[in-house]
C-alpha cells in the first residue's frame, strides 16, 4: 500500500509521515530530501542553477540513496545534516522547479516506492508520483503556525527571515502544491501530531478494511 503525504513547508508533513511509518510498520520516503541532496551536489560544484538540462544529467548520475537509519548521501557524501541548512532551504524549489531534475526524480521516487508499504511524502506525491496510492492525504496549518514550527528546527535564522523565506518558497512551490481531487485534507494549525497520525491511521485501516474479500 502507498500512503501519500502532501502540503506546503511546515504542515507537519515530515513528523507525521515518519510517526505514521513507524505505527504501521511501513517504510517511509522523504522526496522532498532527494530535492535537498541534487541541491547540495550543485552547490557544491557550483553549478549554474538555472541550467536545467545540466541539472537533470547531475540527478541522473547521481542517485541519492537512503539508508535503513534515514541517513541520505549523494555521490557517496553524507548529507543528511548539511541539507537541512537556510542555504538549501532558499535554493531547493529553484532546482524542484526544473522539469528534467523533476522527471528524474519522480522515476526514481516511483522506483523507491514500488516494493511493499510505504509512506511517501512530497508536493506532487497524490497527484503525479503516485496517483494511483491508496490512501492520500493533503496537510495544511496557517501561516504563522508554519513558521514557528520551521523557527524549532532552525534555531540559526532569526524570525523574520523566516517568515520571508517561507513565504518566498511557498511562492515557487505553488505551481505543484495542488491537492489531489481524492486527497483527504487535514488543517493541522491546532492538532497535535499523534491526533493527525490516529486520523491517517484509520484512513488506512479503512483502506485495508475494504480491500480484504
Ligand atoms: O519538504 P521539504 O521542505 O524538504 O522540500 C524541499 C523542497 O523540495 C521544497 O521547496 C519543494 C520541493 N519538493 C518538490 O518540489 N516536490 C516534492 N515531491 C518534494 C519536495
Amino acid at each position: 500500500m502507498i500512503v501519500a503525504i502532501d502540503g506546503p513547508a511546515g504542515a507537519g508533513k515530515s513528523t507525521v509521515a515518519r510517526r505514521l511509518a513507524e505505527r504501521l510498520g511501513f517504510r517511509y520516503l522523504d522526496t522532498g530530501a532527494m530535492y535537498r541532496a541534487v541541491t547540495w551536489l550543485a552547490m557544491q560544484r557550483s553549478f549554474d542553477l538555472s541550467d536545467g538540462e545540466k541539472l537533470g544529467r547531475l540527478a541522473t548520475d547521481n542517485p541519492v540513496e537512503f539508508d535503513d537509519a534515514g541517513r541520505v548521501s549523494i555521490a557517496g557524501y553524507d548529507v543528511t545534516a548539511s541539507i537541512r541548512e537556510a542555504r538549501i532551504d532558499r535554493q531547493v524549489p529553484v532546482v524542484a522547479a526544473h522539469p528534467a531534475v523533476r522527471q528524474v526524480m519522480r522515476e526514481r521516487q516511483r522506483e523507491l516506492g514500488e516494493h511493499g508499504d510505504v509512506v511517501i511524502e512530497g508536493r506532487d506525491i497524490g497527484t503525479v508520483v503516485a496517483p494511483n496510492a491508496e490512501v492520500k492525504v493533503y496537510l495544511n496549518a496557517d501561516a504563522a503556525t508554519r513558521a514557528r514550527r520551521r523557527e524549532a528546527e532552525r534555531p540559526d535564522i532569526a524570525g523574520d527571515a523566516l517568515v520571508t523565506d517561507l513565504r518566498r518558497r511557498d511562492e515557487r512551490d505553488a505551481p505543484r502544491l495542488q491537492p489531489a481531487d481524492d486527497a483527504e485534507q487535514i488543517d493541522t494549525t491546532v492538532l497535535e501530531v499523534d491526533d493527525v497520525v490516529s486520523r491517517i491511521e484509520d484512513l488506512v485501516q479503512q483502506r485495508l478494511a475494504a480491500s480484504r474479500p
